[in-house]
Formats: C-alpha cells, structure tokens, sequence
C-alpha cells in the first residue's frame, strides 16, 4: 500500500516536472569550458604594460576598502583590450590583483559574453541577428562578411585581422540592420553598405560609425512625424491658478504671486 502511493506520487511529481533547456551554450560560439592549449595555458605569462599598470591603479582607486572586487569587471576589459583576447594567465593576474581566487573571475569571465575567451581577429565583426535586424536583412549582412572574409562564425581569418560572430539584440534595433566592430556600431546597413565596411577595414582604414543611410541618429527617416508643433510655453496643462499670470481666487486655491 505504502509502496504504490509513493510510486503514484512520484509519478504525479515527475509529471509536473519541466525539461530544462540547455542547448544554448552548446550552440554559442563562445568558450565556457577551459582546455589548455598551446596559446592559452596558466603557464603562458601576463602582465599589464606600464601604461596599463597606471590605469589599473586609477581603477582601483574608484572602490573603497572591502569593496575593491567591484573592479573585476574594468580590470577584465583592460586586460582583454590590451591582448585582443582573454587568456587565462590574464584572468588569473586579476584575480591576485583583487586578491581573489582564481574561480570568482572565472565566473565573471564566463558569464558575460563581452569577454572574449579565444583568440579574436584585430577587427572583431559582431553581426546583430535579432528579430528586428533580422526582419531588416541581417541574414543578408552576415553572409557578406562571411563571403567577404573567407571565415564562418566564430572563426578567424588566415590574417589573424577578422573574426565574425553572431549576437543578440546590441540595442540599436532602431537602426536595423546593424552590426558593432568593435566598439563602433554601424547601423541602417545593406549588403553593399558591409562591403564597403570591410574593404576599408582590410586596409585598416576605419569607416565613419553611425547610419549609413542619411540619419544622423535614430530619428525618422524624411520629416518628424511627431513633436511638429511649437512647443506650449511653461505651466502649459496645470491648473490655471498656478499658470503665469493668473491670480488665485482665495489662499485655498494655490500661493499668491
Ligand atoms: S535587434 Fe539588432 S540591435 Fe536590437
């Protein structure tokens, strides 16, 4: 008896049970497990230039005493833009620098998809594929830096010069298609506007960042189909014993002027 309630109630538990999804880190072109290899092992040295040691003392400044962990972050960015990537040998100087172990900036490291844990080209291609770039030719957009670059995503060029990834939404979906090299966003793209992108980036010219289509930001394309009137002049829409020039009627309604 007491056999079959407990088989039943199990039954009944692994029923309401939900699958956990887990596919998306295998898809990603990111790397979430370490394995040693020849140009990324804890034997490979790691030291920040004299400039950057500088940089790494002003950062550290910004946290008070007992909270100078908070600067894992910046600390993981210097070091990443000083190598082109993040090795772990430079993971691990952060971590004596804060003087944490090793695994509290493997967490942070691994978690944020903005560090970058393989060898990267000097010119890193992240093309947005999000719902809004996607439905704006963002399909188009990749496969012309694939095309135009020779490599696939998450792969870098023979040259060392690019590697393509494939992101989600980077917050210029207003400006869709768009994709970030490096820092620099470029938005409002079509295929020819890439090609362009990259013929000059193969010589190391840097094209202008923004739209490439006229706006200037992210306002309309042709006239302003909002705000079009003069703006109201102050206390417009308040009560009218408060607007200018109005005197209240008695102390009840509001200050005297
Ligand atoms: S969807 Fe591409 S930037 Fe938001």
């Amino acid at each position: 008896m007491l056999t079959s309630c407990a088989s039943k109630t199990l039954a009944a538990v692994r029923g309401g049970m939900r699958a956990i999804a887990t596919s998306g880190v295998q898809r990603s072109d990111n790397l979430f497990v370490h394995r040693d290899t020849p140009e990324d092992n804890p034997n490979i040295p790691f030291e920040f230039t004299a400039e950057n040691k500088k940089r790494v003392e002003a950062i550290m400044s910004i946290y008070p005493e007992g909270h100078k962990r908070g600067a894992m972050i910046p600390l993981l960015d210097l070091a990443q833009r000083q190598y082109g990537w993040l090795p772990l040998s430079a993971m691990h100087k952060v971590a004596e620098i804060l003087d944490l172990p090793n695994m509290r900036v493997y967490e942070v490291a691994t978690f944020y998809t903005m560090f970058l844990r393989k060898p990267t080209g000097k010119y890193h291609i992240q093309v947005c594929t999000t719902t809004p770039c996607w439905l704006r030719g963002s399909d188009e957009i990749l496969e012309t830096c694939k095309q135009q670059l020779g490599v696939g995503i998450g792969e870098i060029s023979k040259d060392k010069k690019f590697t393509i990834s494939e992101v989600e939404c980077l917050g210029a979906c207003v400006n869709a298609p768009m994709v970030a090299v490096n820092d620099d966003y470029y938005e409002d793209l079509t295929a020819k506007d890439m090609q362009e992108i990259l013929r000059d980036l193969k010589a190391d010219k840097i094209s202008p960042p923004g739209p490439r289509n006229g706006r200037f930001a992210s306002e309309p394309k042709g006239n302003p189909t909002s705000l079009t009137e003069e703006p109201k002049a102050a206390g417009f829409g308040v009560q009218r014993c408060i607007e200018f020039g109005d005197e209240p009627k008695d102390d009840k309604e509001g200050p005297k002027k």
